[in-house]
């Protein structure tokens, strides 16, 4: 089985109509990105809308006066986002000549970007072969693979990105993503998935030794 051509052939067919995912701009991806870090996409993507009208562009919402970002922001919550995305178009705009960082790396140093959305950009920006591993993807691989290591270990994120990394196609980074997130969100959900439509029902590990709802294995909160 060849995990990706299964991933991307459903995600073909099942993928949600998102605005960022009509774009290569890394100022709509970032700000898309940012606002989905704590937030569902039904909930982001009236703020993801507001944002790219009021400031079409990174200089334009470095220009804008801090309360009127907090005011568009407001009702997303986990305000240090919305302080981090300012600090960071203002860093952008004035210190990067409008440029945001092109790879994963660089990427890694902007405010409010971590791994998971460093690696979210570099991919569908930049094409970068980077994969993104949060909640839904240790769901998705710990049950098609099998693994139960506990999720809330800090060594067990290395072992998936590894993972992750061996699947992750290098002429499709952009769309393998986006393909995990929505597969992980809508298919392999954390409880009650339907695994009868599910690509992988005879490849699935968890589906076969009957671990589906107990997988993946988070031991502390
Ligand atoms: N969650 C985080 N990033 C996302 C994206 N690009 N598309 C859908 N859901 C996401």
């Amino acid at each position: 089985m060849i995990f990706s051509n299964k991933l991307i052939t459903w995600y073909l067919e099942n993928k949600r109509f998102l605005p960022w995912r009509e774009t290569k701009n890394p100022y709509a991806i970032w700000l898309s990105e940012i606002i989905l870090q704590q937030t569902r996409v039904a909930q982001g993507l009236p703020y993801f809308e507001a944002f790219l009208n009021t400031y079409p562009t990174v200089t334009d919402l470095a220009n804008a006066p801090e309360d009127d970002v907090m005011r568009l922001w407001q009702g997303l919550g986990y305000y240090s986002r919305a302080r981090n995305l300012h600090a960071t178009a203002k860093k952008v705009a004035y210190e990067l000549n409008g440029n945001f960082p092109t790879n994963y790396k660089d990427l890694l140093t902007l405010k409010g970007v971590g791994e998971y959305t460093a690696a979210a950009i570099a991919s569908i920006a930049y094409d970068e072969v980077v994969p993104v591993v949060d909640g839904n993807v240790f769901r998705v691989l710990s049950r098609v693979y099998g693994i139960t290591s506990d999720i809330s270990a800090n060594s067990t994120k290395k072992e998936f990105q590894e993972l992750a990394a061996t699947l992750i196609p290098a002429e499709a980074p952009a769309t393998f993503n986006q393909a995990i997130m929505d597969f992980g969100a809508t298919q392999c959900t954390p409880k009650s998935p339907d695994c009868s439509v599910c690509p992988y029902i005879n490849d699935c590990v968890a589906y076969a030794t009957n671990q589906v709802s107990t997988l993946p294995i988070k031991l502390a909160k």
